[in-house]
């Protein structure tokens, strides 16, 4: 089983705009599925999300978010990367270190290919990552915690990986939010003093399928 949270929202509630693939992701069980669809995905992927029925903004806007809430000087890594289109955003408002780890090898291929980043590898994210502790200034994940992908337990991991004054950045998407345990994570590590909530706004995210997302930004204590 995929790690979806603590409850399961029905993943046909969340617009697709059309799409067969989305609604495959979104219908994802465990890492290997996921694996083999985004390999099959990977040299479409951008064109898919960016047509007239996505208009794919969640990356555009959560770059802009880690560039107001943390800046873009620090050492960055996307979590859940696919083929860079966050790494892509984030090197226009002038990072220049950014890492990225994502579970398809094809989509890593694509993310290598746009020369944003500096190391790509491999990596389950709904598992311990092998990086020590506090090794970035700005966790950054986009689309990854979703339906079928990464239940909320990755942010306590991106907590661990965030230096303390880092930020985390990410979105998930509205309708998930509080069925799928994302906020309750959240609150939970505001609790233990772990973080502190910068924002949670409701954002565009793939706005012409009228598709909402929160975008999570944290302080890391
Ligand atoms: C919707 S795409 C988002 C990619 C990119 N961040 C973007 O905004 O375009 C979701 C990504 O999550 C990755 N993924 C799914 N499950 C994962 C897991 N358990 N660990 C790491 N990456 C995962 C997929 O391979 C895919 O690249």
């Amino acid at each position: 089983m995929a790690d979806t949270g603590a409850t399961a929202p029905d993943p046909l509630d969340t617009n697709t705009g059309g799409s067969a693939l989305i609604q495959r992701a979104y219908t994802l069980t465990g890492p290997d599925e996921a694996r083999a669809l985004y390999d099959e995905w990977a040299d479409s992927y951008d064109e898919d999300l960016n047509d007239a029925s996505q208009g794919y903004v969640g990356p555009r806007l959560a770059a802009e978010t880690v560039a107001r809430v943390a800046g873009t000087d620090g050492e960055i890594l996307d979590a859940g990367c696919g083929t860079g289109l966050v790494g892509i955003e984030l090197a226009a408002l002038g990072a220049t270190t950014i890492d990225g780890v994502d579970l398809s090898p094809g989509m890593l291929a694509r993310a290598k290919a746009t020369g944003a980043y500096r190391r790509l590898a491999p990596a389950d994210l709904s598992r311990p990552l092998p990086a020590p502790a506090d090794s970035y200034d700005v966790v950054v994940c986009v689309g990854t915690l979703t339906h079928g992908h990464v239940g909320p337990h990755a942010f306590g991991e991106f907590v661990r990986l965030t230096r303390p004054g880092g930020s985390i950045v990410a979105t998930v998407l509205d309708d998930i939010w509080d069925a799928g345990g994302y906020r309750a994570e959240v609150d939970r590590l505001e609790q233990m003093a772990m973080v502190e909530v910068v924002s949670t706004d409701v954002v565009d995210y793939r706005r012409s399928a009228d598709v909402h997302a929160r975008m999570v930004a944290l302080r890391v204590a």
